[in-house]
């Protein structure tokens, strides 16, 4: 399954992306990564690992009307994506919010990962809100995309103990290890047809893995 990630930034879910679908027998292919940022870090894993690579710089879309701004924008994303063949978008550390015409485009094509348990905690500085609220166990969800914010059917979720000394830093290099985990095996079971959206919820079919695991599906 031709498969594009959009980035923004660091990278390090491409990263683990790439790593995972490397084999030949992976039913994925990382066939196109977008930026949308001529800058993004991420951009050079693509190129160090030989994927074609490709910048839709927002700052090119500005313009007084922001809708229609947006609309161009996203509509350039679909054009560059349809281009390459795509037919699954994954979504990591991409910081836009898309047009309800681009997720529907898309729609249980496109998955996203997020670093909280969701629905716990949508939106931005996670982990800083994670520790104020006190909860003792945090982690990553990744979803179907939805024209809500960090909403859609839900995937897969890890989770990892909050410490009592823990910072939003430290508390979120904890939970990017299990977003490296949990984003390819969870790509990989969308490529193969086992996450399937019924009803606004997801079906997995997975191998229980004793049921005592703070990671579903099982990596
Ligand atoms: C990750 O924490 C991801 O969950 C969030 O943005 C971050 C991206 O990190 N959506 P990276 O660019 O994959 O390193």
């Amino acid at each position: 399954m031709r498969t594009a990630v959009l980035i923004s930034g660091r990278g390090s879910n491409l990263q683990a992306l790439i790593a995972a679908a490397r084999p030949a027998e992976h039913p994925a292919e990382i066939a196109l990564v977008l930026s949308n940022r001529p800058g993004a870090a991420g951009l050079g894993h693509a190129t160090e690992a030989g994927i074609a690579s490709q910048v839709v710089d927002q700052s090119a879309y500005a313009g007084p009307d922001r809708a229609a701004a947006r609309a161009a924008f996203d509509a350039a994303l679909s054009k560059a994506l349809e281009a390459a063949g795509i037919e699954m978008v994954c979504l990591a550390g991409f910081m836009r919010v898309l047009t309800g015409d681009f997720v529907t485009r898309w729609r249980d094509r496109l998955i996203n990962i997020h670093p909280s348990l969701l629905p716990a905690f949508p939106g931005l500085d996670t982990h800083a809100r994670a520790l104020a609220a006190g909860v003792k166990l945090h982690g990553c969800t990744t979803h179907f995309v939805r024209e809500e914010v960090d909403s859609g059917p839900i995937i897969g979720q890890a989770a990892v103990p909050v410490l009592a000394a823990d910072t939003p830093e430290s508390l979120a290099a904890r939970v990017l290890a299990m977003e490296h985990r949990l984003y390819p095996a969870c790509l990989r079971l969308v490529a193969e047809g086992r996450a399937k959206v019924v009803g606004e919820r997801v079906e997995l079919v997975v191998t229980p893995s004793g049921g005592d695991s703070l990671m579903q599906p099982p990596s």
